[in-house]
């Protein structure tokens, strides 16, 4: 019925609320409060699973100040990490809840980096020299790590300040068995990665720190004693002085330095625009735009560490002829013309099957490391390296997609051995960690809303 109708209508009839009352409409696009708790928990419902497989840190909760929709915020602020907002913001858009999917069967939470089926097996830690505070994201606060209450207010933390990732592996484990530290280590690459692109939006001063000394040292007094890993971290706040005029030493992890020119002028609408694409990656067959290979060639040149080479196979980008291009030490080189697509269907497989559609993919990165040069220094701590290195790349390549309206899919059906011959890297020293597919995507069964504290 349209308006006219409604005049007939008698004053006395009132308007039923079911089946959609309006307040569940607002609180579902608006809130997190629209979450049910037994999600919010990252837990199963109570009773499904044994609880105290998943445990909640117990400490002390500190709310954060809501995040700010804008990054960075329109406010410049010099007092850094502590200004509240400056911290909520860091943590909100480097790991917190961003997207709500309610279709039932679907994965319900995603957050700022993409997670092998939503586990999230990363946790972020706040740690300063008085304590450690664990960011919990579905609720959008920091809970004391060993922390006597006391302690708790004022909370404002100065340099050093440290970030620490580590990692739950038996989260991933419950799905992928052994597979899981893998997907574990690759995740807290992404996570170290977002942390340092976070920052930097924000004009904080990041240094990403893989050294397994400093680590251990960072988690001395709060990791559990079993079932959590430190995997890296990432130190915040101006370096220690060394005597030189700082009005002369340029900032590179700062934005206002120019030393990240590609970023987006509102990071956190691209942020929560992130996606990794249907249950099956089967994109439409459209031309990415022009500024996405020269876009992506800005965000690998200044990503946190160098050690890694990218290869782009560019199936459909407009103004770019297909080909693979090679990304290394910094700048982009073609190495071959023609379109890409028989390697891709080569290399992008899943025990015989196909991967994916490389058919409509407009551009798959492969993120290779030196592991023979890694392991000759490191030893078996080469892998949690080397997959910090690529991680944070590949959270790079995402955030460029999403920049440009394109998903982006972490897909590790992938042939290592056929990827690292058919992409010409040096045999037995170069491997590839990270298959990530772009493309444009279609309108599917999901329904996510942004969520909001
Ligand atoms: C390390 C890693 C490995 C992944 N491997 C696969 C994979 O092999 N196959 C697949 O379909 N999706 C894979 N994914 C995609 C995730 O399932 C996807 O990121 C998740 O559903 C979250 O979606 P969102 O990023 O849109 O929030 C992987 C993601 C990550 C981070």
């Amino acid at each position: 019925m349209t308006g006219t109708a409604s005049a007939a209508r008698p004053a006395e009839v009132t308007v039923p609320d079911g089946p959609f009352p309006m307040d569940l409409w607002s609180e579902a696009v608006y809130s997190r409060r629209a979450i049910p708790d037994t999600l919010a928990a990252g837990a199963p419902v109570p009773g499904t699973t044994d609880p105290s497989q998943d445990p909640l840190p117990a400490g002390p909760r500190l709310p954060l100040a809501p995040p700010p929709l804008r990054l960075p915020p329109s406010l410049d602020s010099p007092a850094g990490l502590a200004d509240p907002a400056v911290l909520a913001a860091l943590l909100h858009y480097s790991y917190g809840l961003l997207q709500h999917d309610p279709a039932p069967g679907g994965r319900p939470l995603h957050r700022a980096v993409a997670s092998a089926r939503c586990r999230y097996p990363s946790e972020l830690t706040l740690v300063t020299p008085e304590a450690a505070y664990r960011f919990d994201p579905l609720r959008h606060q920091l809970v004391g790590l060993g922390v006597p209450s006391a302690a708790r207010r004022p909370f404002a933390p100065g340099p050093p300040a440290f970030l620490v990732i580590t990692s739950r592996f038996a989260r991933t484990a419950r799905l992928y068995g052994d597979y899981a530290p893998r997907l574990c280590a690759q995740e807290a690459g992404m996570l170290l990665g977002a942390v340092h692109l976070v920052a930097a939006a924000l004009g904080l001063p990041a240094r990403p720190g893989a050294d397994l000394g400093t680590l251990l040292g960072l988690c001395a007094n709060w990791l559990p004693e079993t079932g959590e890993h430190p995997m890296g971290y990432v130190e915040l706040g101006p370096e220690p002085s060394t005597g030189a005029d700082p009005s002369t030493v340029a900032d590179p992890a700062s934005p206002r330095a120019g030393g990240q020119p590609w970023l987006p002028p509102d990071l956190a609408s691209v942020l929560r625009a992130r996606h990794s694409g249907a249950a099956i990656f089967d994109p439409a067959p459209l031309a990415a735009p022009a500024r996405l290979l020269t876009d992506l060639g800005a965000a690998l040149a200044d990503a946190p560490f160098d050690d890694f080479s990218c290869h782009l196979l560019v199936s459909r980008v407009t103004g770019t002829e297909p080909g693979h291009l090679v990304h290394d030490g910094g700048k982009t080189r073609r190495v071959q013309d023609g379109d890409p697509l028989p390697l891709l269907e080569q290399i992008g497989q899943t025990e015989g099957r196909m991967s994916m559609n490389f058919r409509a993919t407009a551009c798959t990165a492969y993120i290779a490391v030196r592991r023979g040069e890694a392991v000759a220094k490191y030893g078996a701590d080469a892998f949690r390296r080397l997959h910090l290195t690529a991680g944070a790349v590949a959270h790079r390549i995402c955030v460029v997609a999403a920049r440009h309206g394109l998903s982006a899919r972490v897909h590790n059906g992938y042939d290592a051995a056929r990827a690292a011959h058919l992409l010409g890297l040096s045999p037995d020293e170069e491997t590839v960690l990270f298959q990530v597919a772009l493309g444009t995507a279609r309108p599917g069964a999901s329904f996510r809303v942004p969520v909001v504290f």
